[in-house]
């Protein structure tokens, strides 16, 4: 059995909104963290994200495992020793895209355990009831758990290899040096020749990328305002969600793209959760996200700096995104 260890301390996720909003408001650059956006309506904001016409990233990921779904699965699983695979995902949410893989699976080897982590109960217990009824043979375990909070994993059985999923592009979310740490951290959980699968966004033209966070139907608008919602509801705050705007910005040197919300006018919002009063100059900017697009290759760098040998990579025609397969040394 593999199951996932718990920290012996963990932070009420109160206090840990409580601290993050506090430093982050009261910063000479105000931001916000982006683990934020998923509150039960946030989940919801984002899933309507991933249908939208410019929202390629989940389409376009979908298309590449659609396409390879089987060979990945074959090679993970190792053909040279006849190991049996057993996958866990990370930050699974609606676990769509996992469906794919899980089929495959289950034509592979007949029967597979699935164990999605999510910090989203709600999102796991849609998924684990989805899967159970359109997959039959799927074991679902699911955890609840914060995996940017490190996170371990019991060995597996002899004879039984590991596959990773960390797809959406998820990875994008972190700087350079976050991203770093948590690869490292996964790699840290697995026996050598478990895997990775590590999907991410690569760089493309900035009107595809602009269209993309910043959507004709506003509900990427409505994804980053709902942030401010969410504090009203959680810390008592009394944002005035029509004081702010959704700005998105592609940020070349940094290669990532940025969503901000921006104060329309001067104005001064009261958090008496946690005693504080913010004033906003008009035109100033809270920064809520970055999403980190990649050169070709360099998802493979990133694996291979954080202990894995990289396997395969497989890509759409028109090279937007990549779904990466590697190997625990
Ligand atoms: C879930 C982090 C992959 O960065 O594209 C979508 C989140 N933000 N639209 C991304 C998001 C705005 C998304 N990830």
């Amino acid at each position: 059995m593999t199951t996932i260890a718990l920290p012996q301390i963990t932070v009420p996720a109160g206090l840990r909104i409580a601290s993050a909003v506090r430093d982050g408001l009261t910063a000479r650059s105000k931001r916000l963290p982006s683990w934020l956006f998923y509150d039960e309506t946030g989940s919801d904001l984002f899933d309507q994200i991933t249908r939208l016409p410019e929202y390629y990233v989940t389409r376009t990921e979908r298309r590449i495992l659609d396409a390879h779904a089987a060979e990945i699965v074959a090679q993970a699983a190792d053909p040279r020793t006849g190991s049996r695979l057993r996958i866990v995902e990370l930050g699974a949410g609606s676990a769509d895209k996992t469906r794919l893989l899980l089929k495959a699976a289950i034509d592979y080897q007949g029967t597979v355990v699935y164990e999605p982590i999510d910090v989203s109960p709600s999102a796991l217990e849609a998924a684990r009831e989805r899967i159970e009824r359109e997959i039959p043979n799927t074991t679902v375990c699911p955890s609840v758990y914060d995996y940017t909070q490190e996170f371990d994993l019991e060995s597996a059985d002899p004879g039984m290899r590991r596959m990773v999923l960390y797809i959406g592009s998820s990875i994008g979310n972190f700087e350079p040096r976050q991203a770093h740490k948590l690869l490292n951290a996964v790699r840290c959980a697995l026996d050598p020749d478990d895997t990775i699968l590590l999907g991410v966004d690569l760089r493309k033209d900035v009107r595809t990328l602009l269209a993309a966070y910043d959507d004709a139907a506003g509900v990427t608008a409505r994804f980053n305002l709902n942030l401010l919602a969410r504090l009203n509801r959680e810390l008592d705050a009394d944002f005035d969600l029509d004081a702010f705007g959704h700005r998105a910005v592609w940020n070349d040197l940094e290669s990532r793209m940025e969503m901000h919300l921006e104060s329309l006018d001067a104005q001064s919002v009261r958090l008496p959760g946690l005693k504080l009063e913010i004033a906003f100059r008009k035109g100033e900017r809270i920064h809520t996200e970055n999403s980190y697009k990649y050169e070709t290759g360099q998802a493979e760098e990133m694996l291979a700096d954080a202990g894995f040998t990289p396997e395969s990579t497989w890509t759409d025609e028109r090279n937007w995104c990549a779904v990466c397969l590697a190997r625990a040394l």
